[in-house]
């Protein structure tokens, strides 16, 4: 039996409004706004990271959106001390636990939920208890969604960074087998009572084979969206994308 989720719902990562701000040091453009736009355009959520080094995200735009977004705020997070307490503070709808090194430009792989059980376990737990719906952001790997059961995470995030990666390479057969690790991976968190969710690297090009996967429930999409807007809008960049995720869906 296919667990499929009723309606996809794309969330909305603004974290480069945030970098584009910074870069002048000052206040434009306002991640706020931004927000107002992916309300109007039809989004279903707004994900923002807040990194160790604040190199987009601040504390004060966690502030912002936490009091001024209707929409449900997706945190993204480190394991770490400092952000669980910032997560238990403001308690948003959901807290993506990613892994993250200072160097990196973006997320790069997924978080090592076997590997880090124990490490995991009391964060996902304090979160749980919290009210706050965990995702764990995994490679598409059996042995991760294993681990996210174990850890009792309601929703693991499939990483789509290889598929996004592969896609640019035009190797068909190499996109295949992703996309079939994804479909797998979404199969068995389903299965398993976990909600499945996407998100990295997702363009116009590139969705429609992940947006058409039935258990996935959310995508994150983040740099494509915020980079297009500067061609067509933001209001533009969000509706086409929930276009061809409903003509993917079917
Ligand atoms: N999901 C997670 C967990 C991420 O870390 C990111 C990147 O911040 C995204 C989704 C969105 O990726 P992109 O910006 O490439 O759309």
């Amino acid at each position: 039996m296919v667990h499929r989720a009723l309606h996809l719902r794309l969330g909305v990562n603004i974290d480069h409004v945030a970098t584009i701000r910074n870069a002048r040091g000052g206040d434009h453009p306002d991640p706020m706004r931004a927000v107002e736009i992916v309300e109007a355009a039809g989004g279903d959520g707004i994900t923002i990271h807040l990194r160790e080094d604040r190199r987009h995200i601040r504390d004060s735009d966690l502030d912002g959106v936490m009091t001024g977004c209707s929409l449900p705020i997706n945190l993204e997070m480190a394991a770490t001390e400092e952000m669980l307490a910032i997560a238990l503070r403001h308690k948003p709808h959901a807290a993506c636990i990613v892994p993250e090194r200072r160097e990196e430009r973006t997320t790069e792989g997924g978080l090592d939920a076997a590997g880090q059980h124990n490490h995991l376990a009391p964060i996902v737990a304090q979160l749980n208890d919290a009210g706050i719906r965990v995702s764990l952001f995994i490679e598409p790997d059996a042995r991760q969604i294993e681990a996210a059961m174990r850890l009792m995470a309601p929703v693991v995030e499939l990483h789509t960074g290889r598929y996004a990666h592969l896609w640019q390479s035009g190797d068909n057969c190499a996109i295949e087998t992703e996309l079939k690790k994804i479909t797998d991976a979404a199969a068995l968190a389903a299965k398993n009572g976990i909600e499945p969710h996407a998100g990295h690297g997702l363009t116009f090009d590139n969705v429609q084979p992940i947006a058409a996967i039935p258990q996935i429930a959310e995508l994150n999409i983040g740099h494509y969206l915020i980079g297009e807007a500067i061609f067509i809008g933001l209001e533009q960049s969000v509706r086409k994308m929930r276009t061809l995720m409903e003509a993917a869906r079917g």
